[in-house]
């Protein structure tokens, strides 16, 4: 059935919201209305089927949309800000999953010869979504099963592991072949679901052996593997809004993910495939014994006292124990004091990207404040204090000097250029690289063990005190 004319022109407004909407999210001033925009279109797009195609089982459909918003609306309320990673690698394997089940009922169609004749274009992009969006399921899954510790989140590496991928996926490419060129016979819906089934798999087996910190990365790219799955879903469907906006997830989820294998010195490949040649990307994570520096809240307040430069590093520790409004508030008693501070972003700090941006944006921290690596790291050096908040791996500098170290690579903030670092945190775990950090035990460093919260505040009593 052909679009109305006003519905092609609605869906061509949301797909420029769309567009609007990503490019609000590319800064924390315009980030919100940018998600605003975004959703509003999306649930205008929703809308509109309803008031020119002849649906059938209306309330299943009313009901299943009641469902999902109720799921969504309540994960969206109650998840915290450090289990984001995994929310996304549910919703976005949701999407991927939903694309492959339309896929399959579009081929119901086609097999039962319901529907006019397709042409193999039309057949190619129907393999495509359910292989891929099965891929991206099966895949999510997988990463929110490693992320939420349901899991093991190391690398899971059996032998055989590549050959039965590769057949997977040799398998899968053959039945997509058969099932474009005889689409038409009984055979072809059981070739689809076969097709989806192997999808699965290869989703499975694609994802077991990444681990550590670049499961995160996996999420994002299999977030561009759903963009391209909607988008030829679209193509199925003759939806040109499905295109757009399916593009679109697929260009920025591909982008993300080139960032942020960047950002940690990694290439794509070796995130995906590094395990099976016998890298790991987790080092033992065993608490370090060897003697360190500590100090208590009183003592630190002097050193900061003394300082004119103070430099925050923050880090995922921050966000777990929600300490950025205190953070803040010592901040401002600093700054009061004409003490020059800043925080330094590193682009990897936390465990999503732009996760300090957001945190730090939260407790209303002037943006001006938050400065790039790039921009701060040739200041290190001038810094009296360097105050590490919950930060580890992002200021290790076996990033710099062990060749083999799982960060190896990684670009870090020059922490250790600084007069004084202090580390605050609660115990001599490493971070989520599971790595040594020579930093902590350098003459120049002073531990102030605790939780990030409990500590900042005694350390903004001192501070007031003085
Ligand atoms: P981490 O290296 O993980 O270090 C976090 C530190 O916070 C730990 O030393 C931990 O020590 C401390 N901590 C935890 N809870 C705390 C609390 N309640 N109070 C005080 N301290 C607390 O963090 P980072 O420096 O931000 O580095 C991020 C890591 O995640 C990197 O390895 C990065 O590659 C990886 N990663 C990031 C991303 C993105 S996009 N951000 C994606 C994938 C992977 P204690 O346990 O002793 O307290």
């Amino acid at each position: 059935m052909s679009i109305p004319v006003w519905a092609q022109l609605a869906y061509l407004a949301a797909a420029v919201c769309f567009i609007l909407a990503l490019k609000g999210l590319s800064g924390p001033k315009t980030a919100r209305n940018g998600n605003i925009i975004g959703a509003v279109a999306a649930v205008v797009a929703c809308a509109i089927p309803f008031f020119y195609l002849d649906l059938d089982h209306v309330p299943l459909i009313l009901v299943a949309i009641a469902v999902g918003t109720a799921g969504g609306v309540y994960g969206a309320r109650t998840v915290q800000m450090t289990q984001m990673p995994q929310m996304v690698a549910l919703f976005n394997g949701v999407g991927g999953g939903a694309a492959a089940l339309v896929a399959l009922l579009e081929l119901h169609e086609i097999t039962s010869g319901a529907g006019d004749e397709p042409g193999w274009f039309i057949l190619l992009a129907t393999a495509f979504t359910i292989l891929v969006g099965s891929v991206s399921f099966a895949g999510s899954v997988i990463t929110f099963a490693k992320l939420q510790e349901l899991m093991t989140s190391r690398p899971v590496v059996f032998p055989g592991l590549p050959v039965v991928f590769g057949l997977a996926l040799i398998g899968a490419l053959v039945l997509g072949g058969l099932l474009i060129g005889d689409a038409g016979n009984g055979s072809g819906m059981s070739a689809g679901i076969v097709l989806a089934l192997l999808g699965l798999l290869v989703g499975v087996l694609l994802v077991l052996p990444v681990g550590g910190a670049d499961v995160p990365i996996v999420i994002s790219l299999l977030n561009a593997f759903t963009g391209l799955t909607v988008a030829a879903g679209g193509y199925v469907l003759s939806n040109t809004l499905l295109l757009v906006a399916g593009t679109l997830v697929g260009a920025s989820g591909t982008f993300l993910t080139l960032l942020m294998a960047g950002a940690m010195g990694r290439s794509v490949a070796n995130i995906m495939f590094g395990a099976l040649k016998g890298g790991s990307t987790l080092g033992s994570g065993v608490a370090s014994d060897r003697p360190v520096k500590s100090a208590g809240a009183e003592d630190i307040a002097i050193l900061l006292a003394y300082a004119e430069r103070v430099i925050i590093v923050p880090g995922y520790g921050l966000a777990v124990a929600q300490a950025q409004h205190t953070l803040r508030e010592l901040v401002d008693v600093l700054t009061a004091r004409g003490i020059e501070v800043d925080y330094a972003i590193h682009p990897v700090a936390g465990r999503m990207p732009g996760h300090m941006n957001v945190l730090l944006a939260e407790a209303q921290v002037p943006y001006e404040q938050l400065k790039e690596m790039d921009e701060i790291n040739g200041e290190f050096k001038n810094a009296d204090v360097v105050l590490v908040v919950g930060a580890n791996d992002v200021v290790n500098p076996a990033a710099k000097t062990t060749p083999g170290a799982p960060i190896y690579g990684m670009p870090i903030l020059n922490a250790d250029e600084a007069k004084q670092v202090i580390f605050m945190k609660r115990s001599m775990r490493p971070g989520f690289a599971g790595i040594e950090n020579e930093l902590l035990f350098e003459p120049t460093t002073t531990l102030f063990f605790g939780d990030a919260k409990e500590s900042l505040g005694k350390l903004l009593n001192a501070v007031k005190a003085q």
